[in-house]
This record gives C-alpha cells, sequence and structure tokens, in this order.
C-alpha cells in the first residue's frame, strides 16, 4: 500500500512538552471486550438477551486515534455493535452484537485483531475467522491461544486457514499454564472466561501492564478477576456484564519513543500523563545511555544535555523486562552514541527491521539472529528509508531527528498504526516533520 511520507531535517534539539495518548496495547483489547457487555449467559439456559439497551455501552476514554483503533472499530461495527467516536472518546453499544465472523479483510487490517476471537466467542459461542499467519515480525503462532480454549472447551477446526470455533459444555474449572506468557493468549482467554461460569486459573499469565488494563476494564463491567500484576490470575465467570465508563492507560511504548527523540537530540522533554511505574526497564536504559531521567506523580523529564553513550547489554523480555516494542528505538538511539552496544531480542524472531535501514543512514550495526551489535558512530546523515513496521518506522524517525540533512521515511502507514499524528508531536517541541 502506498502511503504518506514523513520528511525530517534532522539536527536540531528537542525541548518542550508531549502529552503522551492511551495505549494502543490497551485499547485494542478493551474494545474487544466491549463486545461482551449487554448480554446475559447461563451455564444452563445457554445465552439469552439482557433486558436493558444501556447494559451494552461502553465509553472508553483516552482512545488515541490510531488506525489500528479505527480498525477495531470497523471490526466492531461489522459484529453489529454502534460505535461512536469523538475526539479520543469512543462509545461502543453491543446490546445487539450477533456476528461471529471477522471478515479476511478485517483481520488482516490489524495485526493483534486475534484478540477479537476471545471476546466473540464469550459472548456469541461461535466463532469464524481467518489465521493470522505471519507478520512483519516473523511467524506469529496462536498455539497458546487455541490450547488454552480447548481446555476450556471450545470446539477448534483450522481449515484452509480458517478458524472456526464452537463454545462446548465448558468445564467448571480450568487450571491452564501457559508455556510462555504470551500476552495475547492471557488476554484471550480473560476475554473468553469473563462470562459464564467455573473459575480459570492462568499461570505463567502475561504481567504487562495493558493486562491489568484490560482487568480493570473488565472487573468495572462487573467481571471477578484477582491476580493481575502478577503472574498467576485468576478469573470467575459471572452471568453478565455491563458496559461502564473507563480511561485508558498510558502509552508506555509511546513515552519511550520520545524519550528516544529526547536523547538523540541532546533535547530535553517533559512527558505528561504517563505512568512512570510501568516504565522503569526503559528509564534505565536511557539513565545508563548519560540521559537524566527524572520521573515524578505522571510525568518524566529527561534531559540529555551529554553525548550518549553506549550501554552494555539490552535483552527483550516479558514485562517487567525491557519492551520488544521499545527495542528498535533504542537502537536508533545507540546508532549514534559513544562505544559499542549489544542488543539481544528474546521476543520475535524479525524484529531488527530497522537495522538496514539505519544502516543507509551511516549506521554501523551488525545483526544476525536474536543478537545485533551496534557500533555507535559520531553522525547519522539523512537518506530516503521505508517503514517495515510500526515500531521499526518509529525508530527511523528518532534517528532522522538526530541525522545530518533530510531523511524521508516512507510506508507511513505503519507508524500511523500506534502514534496518532507523530508529526504533530515532534513539531510542538521543535522538530522540523512535514507529512507529504
Ligand atoms: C507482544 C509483546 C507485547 C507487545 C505486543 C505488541 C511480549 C511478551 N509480548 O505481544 O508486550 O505489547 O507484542 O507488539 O513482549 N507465542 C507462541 N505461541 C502463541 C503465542 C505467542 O509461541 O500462541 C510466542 C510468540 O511467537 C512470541 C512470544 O510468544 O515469541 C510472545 O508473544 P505474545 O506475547 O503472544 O505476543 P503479543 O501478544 O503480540
Amino acid at each position: 500500500m502506498e502511503s504518506s511520507k514523513l520528511l525530517i531535517e534532522g539536527g536540531r534539539r528537542l525541548t518542550g512538552e508531549i502529552q503522551i495518548h492511551g495505549a494502543k496495547n490497551s485499547v485494542l483489547p478493551i474494545l474487544a471486550a466491549t463486545l461482551l457487555c449487554g448480554r446475559t449467559k447461563t451455564r444452563e439456559a445457554g445465552i439469552s438477551r439482557t433486558k436493558t439497551r444501556e447494559a451494552g455501552i461502553s465509553t472508553i476514554h483516552r482512545c488515541a486515534g490510531l488506525s489500528d483503533a479505527f480498525a477495531a472499530m470497523r471490526i466492531l461495527r461489522s459484529l453489529g455493535c454502534d460505535v461512536t467516536h469523538e475526539g479520543s472518546t469512543v462509545t461502543v453499544n453491543s446490546a445487539n452484537a450477533e456476528g461471529d465472523i471477522v471478515s479476511d479483510g478485517l483481520m488482516h487490517e490489524m495485526r493483534s485483531s486475534i484478540v477479537f476471537l476471545g471476546a466473540i466467542l464469550g459472548r456469541v459461542g461461535r466463532c469464524r475467522l481467518s489465521f493470522p499467519g505471519g507478520c512483519e515480525l516473523g511467524p506469529r503462532p496462536i498455539d497458546l491461544h487455541l490450547e488454552a480454549l480447548r481446555r476450556l472447551g471450545v470446539k477448534i477446526t483450522e481449515d484452509h486457514g480458517i478458524l472456526d470455533c464452537t463454545a462446548g459444555a465448558r468445564p467448571l474449572s480450568a487450571d491452564i499454564t501457559l508455556s510462555l506468557p504470551s500476552v495475547g493468549a492471557t488476554e484471550n482467554i480473560m476475554l473468553y472466561s469473563a462470562l459464564g461460569a467455573g473459575e480459570t486459573v492462568i499461570r505463567n499469565a502475561a504481567r504487562e501492564p495493558e493486562i491489568s488494563d484490560l482487568a480493570g476494564y473488565l472487573i468495572k463491567c462487573g467481571a471477578e478477576i484477582s491476580g493481575q500484576g502478577t503472574s498467576t490470575l485468576v478469573i470467575n465467570g459471572v452471568p453478565e456484564l455491563h458496559g461502564c465508563e473507563y480511561s485508558v492507560m498510558p502509552d508506555r511504548i509511546e513515552a519511550a519513543t520520545y524519550m528516544g527523540a529526547a536523547a538523540i537530540t541532546n533535547g530535553e522533554l517533559m512527558l505528561r500523563g504517563v505512568r512512570p511505574s510501568d516504565m522503569y526497564s526503559c528509564m534505565s536504559v536511557f539513565s545508563e545511555m548519560g540521559c537524566g531521567v527524572y520521573p515524578y506523580d505522571d510525568k518524566i523529564f529527561i534531559s540529555a544535555r551529554k553525548p550518549i553513550s553506549a550501554v552494555r547489554t539490552v535483552r527483550t523480555m516479558p514485562y517487567p523486562g525491557f519492551p520488544t516494542d521499545c527495542q528498535p528505538i533504542v537502537m536508533a538511539v545507540l546508532a549514534k552514541s559513544r562505544g559499542t552496544s549489544v542488543i539481544v531480542e528474546n521476543i520475535f524472531e524479525n524484529r531488527f527491521m530497522a537495522a538496514p535501514e539505519l544502516r543507509r543512514m551511516g549506521a554501523n550495526i551488525k545483526a544476525e539472529g536474536k543478537v545485533a551489535v551496534v557500533e555507535g558512530v559520531k553522525k547519522l546523515y539523512g537518506a530516503p528509508v521505508r517503514a517495515y513496521d510500526l515500531r521499526a518506522g518509529a525508530a527511523l524517525v528518532v534517528a532522522a531527528l538526530g541525522a545530518e540533512g533530510q531523511t524521508q521515511v516512507s510506508n507511513i502507514h505503519y507508524i500511523d498504526r500506534g502514534y496518532e499524528s507523530i508529526e504533530t508531536a515532534l513539531s510542538s517541541v521543535g522538530a522540523n516533520v512535514k507529512r507529504v
């Protein structure tokens, strides 16, 4: 798909304040979860309608204007929800949602559309959608999602890339141990188990703050969930969930991206509306680079007056480890640093997509398998580069801000999946960025 480009004139020190939006990785599962509201479900009686239309209404605040969020809204509409969007508030009424099919086209619009599986099954007891297959980050297996749903009594057939799922008579209790703390699998199990009878225990569950945010929304809708933030989650199914008003948590990856922009331009930025306690692993990497990082309340101030230093090894890990989503951003900053850094990517197979593009800008990066060696250079130079995935695209924008001359970043529809108007935020703190 051909999309607009960003033209970035590098070399300007960024100073000022940026307000951080609601988290992409949180709003997508929460939008999927709105489907569960406004329907009564009992084990004996199967599925029956709730009496009031209001029980289906959820009002979600801090919903950033991201193309992935718009794709999630299109999926909700295709399933029968009324969805309205005004500013950063999205209102979903699921009272009449009867759909059980997500079209192939809609599945492909959003990388994380698989999170609709647990929600649709939870609501209507059936779901048909296409297998997500590979993506920019390499193969995206969903074996853990399917294995867990089977443990919860779901009958699943896979035929020519189509998944056909039907909820069966559910066991009263299921005790599921994930072999990996998969974020997506944890979300799908939570979504499927929230409505109904029985206790579901998820061991080795993902501990990402976005999981706690999904739990927070579901609990406000009447769900019984405990253990969020720990590796054992317990979900006691309830017969009914009602919509609520909820504010999505701050986007820690967006905040880390702007920390990268401050670092590479020797700038000073105040990031507002963040939750520093979610960001210790990121803040410690920026501190190790020599930046002053000062968190307080819902703000982080980052000051990068000194040249950036190399760091020891950055390893991506499940939360609370260093997030895979921040890895390309940190790679871009380290590309222009003093010394040699090593980056180990433990989550995704194909997540050094930014490296060849950064090399076009003069970076010295060798990447093989899960390890990248970044030998810092004194200067990066503007060049025509291409975003190959969301965070790799954001990393190129960060590198361009610290480069001499003009960079043209193409394929920016990837960046629009996860950043609401990145050029507006960066221009407001002194960057020269234009969308053409
Ligand atoms: C991942 C990130 C999450 C990030 C999101 C968006 C981790 C642990 N997860 O979540 O923080 O917000 O991308 O970029 O960092 N896997 C299987 N089988 C499965 C499911 C996953 O083998 O059924 C493997 C994956 O290949 C991967 C790992 O488990 O190596 C973690 O995947 P998972 O957490 O499910 O990915 P996302 O939900 O996309």
